[in-house]
């Protein structure tokens, strides 16, 4: 089976709280159990943290426990960790990029990503849809 791990970083466990006119009002939890539902083929993973070291070990982790694919919305670590991106580097596992809202139409220190170059591609702005576009993408990406 394949194994894909959705990692999101701080404050995103306040989806559906948070900012709902940038953010929506659904909750996580709530949307993750309808992608388990749509791709049921998929051992779809979840980890959230609001702390960066906490990413960087499950990135690790993910690599130990031979995880074929990430889905890494680092939230606003996303703009200043060069950890994170490392990380990336080291593993080596595939990983799509997500932001729910659309960085580039945002403040400018949204603009920049320093982990899109570790990345396959990156989505933004598409709300919660684009985990699920991810996860239609890395499912074809892994079968080449
Ligand atoms: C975000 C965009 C980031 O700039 C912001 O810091 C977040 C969420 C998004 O999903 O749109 O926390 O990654």
């Amino acid at each position: 089976m394949i194994s894909i791990a959705i990692i999101n970083g701080p404050n995103l466990n306040l989806l559906g709280i948070r900012e709902p006119d940038i953010y929506g009002t659904q909750n996580f939890e709530n949307y993750l159990e309808q992608l388990r539902t749509k791709f049921s083929e998929v051992d779809i993973i979840f980890f959230q943290s609001n702390i960066e070291g906490e990413i960087l070990n499950y990135i690790q982790q993910c690599y130990a426990s031979k995880i074929n694919g990430i889905i890494l919305n680092a939230a606003a670590y996303t703009h200043t960790s060069i950890a994170i991106a490392d990380s990336l580097s080291a593993v080596q596992i595939p990983c799509i990029e997500v932001h729910i809202s659309n960085v580039l139409a945002r403040e400018m220190y949204r603009k920049e990503s320093k982990i899109s170059e570790k990345c396959i591609g990156s989505i933004s702005g598409l709300g919660l849809m684009g985990y699920q576009l991810a996860i239609e993408y890395l499912l074809e990406h892994l079968k080449n």
